[in-house]
């Protein structure tokens, strides 16, 4: 007898971002940078930091708690918990499992996975499978990253980059025809020395690159990445719609992992989608690697920008090297609606 696979897709999203603000203003005191030159180049205009002494995972806490409650579950619905992050509080307990404690998710089995910036699109695939095989229920997938603590503060090329944030979906059965329609995953690990944040080793050509006191901090050929990065971006989008037989006319929004305006704005060009499909916050929160996607989406979706049955598709790239992309079909409302269009 042939297995029914169900329709799996995102029934409860929620972000959560530290409060400090870091602008661009403070930076030109900290390294020898100029406003104009990050907005110019990257389109950064501030970023949030966690305090010190603040886990990263106390974010995602929060981001959790809204999404299970916009699923309108408990957290002893959940059966699984996945946190997608690269700046991991401890290497163990996982993540994963300190947010299962404080949830009190008594039922659910918990692990991190390390995708980098991709982090989002690995996650959603692999609880997909899980809901789509009838093996869980609900599965809680938390971006929740930290970069502010593995930030080389004295680095110009990289301290103007990125912020803390985290995003989290509840991924469970929806209607048919609704959900994720398809994910697409890569990796080249040849060109992963790129980008690195080194933890239990460290070789020579490590140390080397890192010119000031603190080693365990993240180094990038940011001209290598962005080089990459655009013509990754271009060729995952290219692949699901093909997978999918998606136009880019069908396509309510886009919503791409958000490292620097010029890279989105020259892939989306040869693409030939405009702009305003997407929900900019890279100008606020600076790159959040893996959270940059969540955390984008429900803005949108807050902001009552997707509606159902709206066609997304979303599209990542980072470290290892890794990249990704997913094609769904919103299945909710904006939050208060009734469900019906
Ligand atoms: O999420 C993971 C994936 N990450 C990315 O996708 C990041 C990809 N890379 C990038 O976004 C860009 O490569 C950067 C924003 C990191 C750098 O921009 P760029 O236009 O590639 O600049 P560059 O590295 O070629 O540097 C140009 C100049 C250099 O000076 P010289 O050598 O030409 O005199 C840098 O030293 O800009 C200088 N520079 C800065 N100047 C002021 C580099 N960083 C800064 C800075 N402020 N913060």
């Amino acid at each position: 007898m042939k297995t029914r696979f169900k329709p799996a897709g995102i029934i409860g999203i929620g972000s959560c971002l530290p409060e400090n603000v870091l602008t661009n203003s403070d930076l030109e005191k900290m390294v020898d940078t100029s406003d104009e030159w990050i907005i110019k180049r990257t389109g950064i205009r501030e970023r949030r930091i966690l305090d010190k002494g603040q886990p990263a995972y106390s974010i995602g806490y929060e981001a959790a708690l809204r999404a299970i409650e916009d699923a309108g579950i408990s957290a002893e619905d959940i059966d699984l918990i996945i946190v997608a992050t690269e700046t991991p509080d401890y290497l163990t307990p996982s993540t994963a499992c300190i947010l299962q404690g404080k949830l009190g998710a008594r039922n659910a089995a918990a692990f991190d996975l390390n995708a980098a910036c991709t982090g989002m699109i690995y996650a959603l695939s692999v609880a997909r499978q899980y809901v789509s095989s009838g093996t869980y229920r609900y599965v809680l997938v938390v971006c929740c990253e930290g970069l502010s603590k593995v930030t080389d503060w004295q680095d110009r090329k990289t301290c103007v980059l990125f912020g803390d944030a985290a995003g989290a979906v509840v991924i469970g059965e929806v209607e048919e025809g609704y959900g994720i329609i398809d994910t697409y995953l890569g990796s080249d690990g040849e060109a992963g020395r790129c980008l690195t944040i080194p933890c239990c080793h460290m070789d020579e050509s490590d140390i080397e690159k890192r010119t000031h006191e603190n080693k365990r901090v993240l180094w990038m050929d940011g001209s290598e990445v962005f080089k990459f990065a655009v013509r990754i971006m271009e060729h995952a989008t290219e692949k699901i719609l093909d997978l999918t037989g998606t136009l880019p006319g069908d396509l309510k929004m886009i919503f791409p992992h958000q490292a620097n305006v010029r890279i989105i704005e020259g892939a989306l060009k040869r693409l030939g989608i405009s702009d305003e499909n997407m929900m900019p916050v890279i100008h606020k929160y600076g790159n959040i690697s893996s959270a940059s996607i969540p955390v984008s989406i429900d803005e949108a979706y807050r902001a009552g920008r997707l509606l159902k049955g709206d066609k997304i598709l979303l599209v990542g790239f980072g470290g290892g090297l890794t990249w990704g992309s997913a094609i769904i079909r919103w299945n909710k409302n904006q939050p208060g609606d009734t469900g019906v269009n």
